[in-house]
């Protein structure tokens, strides 16, 4: 049922040489089209862009062509960091190991080798505080709050301090209100309680069963103690406004993980637009 309508959103800057990239999964839950994002995130320096992520194993072929696109003229791809090793997030990884000759895979290493023993001459384990020259930027591994695997870690770009925090951070969005391509700030009509309790249905089934409020706390920390001034999440819209927006994510986090799971699907939406 994950019929795809394509949405012309992306690639799209979210701070100076920080690109979004990826496309939206649609999803159907309470009588509605749920869209979630599987983005990747370009980050350019002076000598060397690094990715972060590589979407979802389908949308390789469009990040391929994006790449392409918001490559062209800048210094050239030498690094991937993936923040953890679930498909939707390293899916392409193999692709782009294979398309990129000079690429390197960094993050934590584990089991990557056993897939691709070919290329394990080309990772490279990193942990908390390590950080990657891209010239004149400096990207940092930060403290994963929000661990979907134990060997998740997050990445920021202290240039313009943008957060890339994986599975942090993530909610659905509105196809039918066009939300599909826009900043957290700009999708006014999306109740991210909502749409993060969706999430976390789908996505996040063990914080249904933690202390969310520790993780929401500590979360806000970190963005308080990196001056983030952008985030940007795999799944969820990038936030471009924290200070305004954090609030809502966090609330929105604990209400997700207190509400029980709606189950696995509410039955098709009808699409108007297909047969
Ligand atoms: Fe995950
Ligand atoms: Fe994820
Ligand atoms: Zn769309
Ligand atoms: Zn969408």
């Amino acid at each position: 049922m994950n019929q795809h309508i394509h949405c012309k959103s992306t690639p799209r800057e979210i701070a100076p040489g920080v690109q979004w990239l990826g496309d939206c999964l649609a999803q159907h839950a309470n009588g509605k089209i749920y869209h979630t994002y599987n983005a990747a995130y370009l980050v350019i320096g002076e000598e060397a862009s690094l990715l972060v992520e590589t979407g979802h194993p389908k949308d390789y072929p469009l990040l391929a062509r994006q790449l392409e696109k918001v490559l062209k003229g800048q210094p050239p791809l030498r690094y991937l960091f993936v923040t953890h090793q679930e498909t939707p997030h390293s899916g392409g990884l193999g692709r782009i190991l294979e398309d990129f000759d000079d690429v390197i895979l960094c993050g934590d290493m584990s089991d990557y080798h056993l897939a691709f023993p070919q290329f394990s001459h080309r990772m490279s384990a990193l942990a908390l505080g390590d950080t990657i020259d891209l010239g004149n930027r400096l990207f940092r591994v930060v403290e994963p709050v929000i661990r979907d695997l134990r060997t998740t870690w997050w990445g920021f770009d202290e240039k313009e301090r943008v957060l890339f925090p994986g599975d942090g951070f993530a909610y659905s969005h509105y196809h039918e209100d066009g939300h599909c391509g826009l900043f957290a700030e700009e999708a006014v009509s999306l109740n991210i309680p909502e749409v993060s309790a969706v999430f976390a249905d789908r996505a996040l089934f063990w914080t249904k069963f933690t202390q969310m409020d520790l993780y929401a706390d500590r979360l806000e920390k970190l963005v308080h103690e990196l001056d983030v001034r952008a985030i940007g999440p795999a799944h969820g819209l990038p936030v471009i406004d924290p200070k305004t927006t954090f609030p809502k994510i966090k609330a929105g986090l604990i209400y997700g993980s207190s509400v029980p799971e709606s189950g696995t699907e509410t039955g098709p939406t009808r699409d108007k637009s297909s047969t």
